[in-house]
């Protein structure tokens, strides 16, 4: 096994948030899993991950709601410098840093986007060679969101989620965040969209052609008319204080509103960054999320800072 890097080398990694414009759930597969046409876009907020040579794996945290993530070998930043390691036969030993700035827990990637994170920044520091191929494989192992945290832009995910096909856009889409109080579980989502769907017919998902040429025109009203989440109804039952933040959104002006992913971050999709301070503004008098936040997309993938 050979040693783990240049001693002193620090490598630092940007890593951006996401929202799906579609996300089209079909029934569970065998292995539990849901087959899904889902159209990720990557937003501009970041996480930077930073990976420094050390003595042995360690994982700290800053920024937004640092406190709520393990800085164990659960998280999946740690299990990324791992699973890479394991396949170079490199010990693992690196201190795995991330400032925080994406919501946690809230349906906007921010785990995924970590494990991407460190996983591009170990492979910089231990100079591995891997392919982007490999790279993408691994993370496909870690999470069926973290392929698309290191590819960004826009993208169509098929399987459960990580297989990838890059979407054109034509422009920029503006969008504010109403960040809920609490988390949801994205498996305790899954189970309600499952609880909600027994009995009926779940159709295979497509794509959705008028969504795809949205994004592709840069048409943001065409976007806004053809935004759709499958898991929206399921993060409802189990969060129906949701209702009202969306309400807020829409009453101020935003274009349309979704649940981001399973939830409970909301997201607001707005014309401009005039409309934006409007609807942010709104959304915090409404009084009916814990913070508010602006950001354009699509974003760049897992980028070297
Ligand atoms: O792949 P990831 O670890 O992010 O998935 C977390 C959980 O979300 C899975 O264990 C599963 O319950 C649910 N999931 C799903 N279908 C998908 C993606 C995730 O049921 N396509």
């Amino acid at each position: 096994m050979r040693a783990s890097g240049t001693s002193g080398a620090t490598v630092t990694v940007r890593v951006p948030a996401k929202v799906n414009v579609q996300l089209a759930v079909g029934a569970a597969r065998p292995d539990g899993f849901h087959d899904l046409a889902n159209v990720f876009l990557a937003v501009g907020l970041y996480d930077e991950i930073t990976v420094t040579p050390s003595d042995a794996l360690r994982i700290t945290a800053e920024g937004h709601d640092a406190d709520q993530i393990p800085l164990d070998g659960t998280n999946l930043a740690a299990r990324a410098a791992e699973l890479l390691a394991a396949r170079h036969d490199i010990a693992p030993h690196v201190h795995v840093h991330i400032a925080k700035d994406i919501p946690v827990a809230g349906g906007m990637a921010g785990g995924s986007a970590d494990a991407a994170g460190a996983l591009l920044a170990c492979d910089t520091l231990w100079s591995t060679g891997a392919t982007r191929e490999e790279l993408l494989e691994i993370c496909a192992e870690l999470g069926s969101d973290v392929p698309f945290s290191l590819v960004g832009g826009a993208a169509l995910g098929r399987g459960r989620g990580e297989l990838l096909t890059p979407l054109p856009v034509g422009g920029a889409f503006h969008w504010v965040f109403a960040v809920a109080e609490g988390g949801l579980s994205t498996p305790a989502v899954y189970g309600e969209f499952d609880r909600l769907t027994e009995g009926t017919a779940v159709p295979a998902p497509q794509a959705d052609p008028a969504l795809l040429a949205a994004l592709e025109a840069g048409d943001a009203a065409a976007l806004a008319g053809a935004l759709a989440n499958d898991l929206q109804p399921a993060a409802l039952s189990l969060r129906p204080d949701l209702s009202a933040t969306l309400a807020a959104g829409t009453d101020a002006g935003a274009l349309a509103a979704l649940v981001s992913g399973s939830g409970p971050t909301t997201a607001f999709l707005v014309k401009d960054h005039q409309a934006a301070q409007q609807v942010a503004a709104a959304l915090t008098a409404s009084g009916t999320c814990r913070d508010v936040r602006l950001a354009d997309s699509p974003a760049p993938g897992a980028t070297l800072a």
